[in-house]
């Protein structure tokens, strides 16, 4: 790994531009991936560890490109296309695929969600995806974040495994902590993670192998149900049973209908008795993006089962039981250094959305991961979003000869 260090530093050092600045930039970019006899691990490190972002909100992209200041009074009449705000929108949606509305003074969620769709047009039913999701009554498809708030949620592009995705996301902020970065989300500019990854063997491991994801759904039948981590609050329910899944309980009407998908399936004797059903599925891990005309990085290790790290109830389960699992597409299993190092990609082009509440981001989902540290609020903090799907497309994949 030491090549890729050495080519982080200069990828970090030419993205940042040759100024007076670059020194602490660079500090800071040692600083958030440390290492030690050329590894990029911390000594007796035996998980990955989330940075998030380089602690400069500037480093990445210049805030005045993607942030809106609405002043405090924002109307109704300016939640249009034509205003002069949804110009703005637009302007700064178009040239870097991600905008945050802040100062906006709205107090209603269905007014940015007025907002968010100036940006996104239509939107998008919610089909699946890692985590069960409510929907916020009486505002059409905005959904709940569907994570306990404690949980860290590692970078991600809202993208299923499988075919499907959505073009655009949508935050509208209900309830936000006031103090330090508490709540903050997170988002990462893919296109230079993707360029700095590629510079790596990892990124290169990556294109020659691909992925396989590996899903696991528990047997309804067996005495110990490890899926249900609080009776009481099914969201918080990260397993689902095969017999849910495939509406059967007949397994070789499970598989079949798996194969159908494109899956392969193993049979795993579960504790408590009957049998896991585990499926692996093969993927690229890039993506063509038509805006930009070419492939970039669209998977992160939130399909693995790194996901549950600090999830309540599921963080002491084994890896080898977690719902999600991934390999490199010739079923070698990834070592900690690149899980961690495809962390660090992401980490390094970090971006924050510091929140307030009545703000509204809107990311490009290709363009763009998100994520956040867990959230630990003290009595009497709240800290709500909403999440908003824009258009669906389907996954083409990468191109040829754009690389
Ligand atoms: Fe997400």
């Amino acid at each position: 790994m030491a090549a890729a260090v050495a080519a982080s530093q200069i990828s970090r050092a030419t993205v940042v531009g040759k100024t007076s600045s670059t020194i602490s930039k660079s500090i800071n970019a040692q600083n958030a991936i440390r290492r030690t006899n050329n590894s990029i691990l911390e000594p007796g490190q035996t998980v990955v560890i989330p940075r998030w972002w380089t602690g400069r909100y500037d480093a990445v992209c210049d805030p005045a490109r993607f942030l809106v200041d609405g002043q405090g009074k924002i109307t109704k009449a300016d939640l249009h296309a034509n205003s002069d705000l949804g110009q703005e929108l637009q302007h700064k949606y178009n040239d870097v695929g991600l905008v945050h509305v802040h100062n906006t003074g709205l107090t209603n969620m269905a007014d940015q969600r007025t907002l968010a769709r100036i940006l996104m047009g239509e939107e998008t039913e919610y089909e699946g995806g890692a985590n069960p999701r409510g929907r916020a009554a009486d505002l059409g498809n905005v959904y709940d974040i569907g994570a306990p708030l404690e949980a860290a949620l590692a970078y991600h592009h809202e993208v299923t495994y499988k075919s499907h995705s959505v073009e655009s996301l949508g935050f509208l902020c209900k309830h936000a902590v006031q103090r330090d970065q508490v709540g903050w989300s997170f988002v990462s500019d893919s296109v230079q993670a993707h360029d700095y990854i590629m510079t790596t063997p990892l990124g290169q491991k990556l294109k020659e192998k691909g992925l396989c994801f590996v899903r696991r759904m528990t047997d309804a039948t067996s005495e110990r149900d490890i899926g249900a981590l609080d009776h009481d609050n099914p969201s918080l329910t990260v397993y689902n049973h095969w017999q849910q899944s495939w509406m059967t309980n007949d397994p070789e009407e499970a598989e079949a209908a798996a194969h159908k998908q494109g899956l392969l399936v193993e049979w795993v004797p579960q504790v408590g008795g009957g049998h896991m059903m585990q499926t692996r599925y093969y993927k690229s891990a890039f993506e063509y993006v038509p805006g930009l005309d070419r492939n970039i990085m669209a998977t992160s290790i939130a399909d693995d089962g790194e996901w549950f790290d600090s999830w309540p109830g599921i963080k002491d389960v084994p890896q080898e039981l977690r719902p999600l699992e991934m390999y490199f597409g010739d079923d070698t299993p990834f070592t900690l250094e690149e899980k961690q190092a495809w962390t660090d990609a992401y980490d390094m082009f970090g971006i924050p959305l510091p929140w307030q509440a009545g703000d509204v981001a809107v990311l490009c989902n290709l363009r763009y991961a998100h994520g956040r540290p867990g959230i630990h609020l003290l009595p009497g903090e709240q800290r709500e979003l909403g999440v908003m799907l824009g258009s669906f497309f389907e996954r083409q994949e990468t191109k040829e000869g754009k690389w």
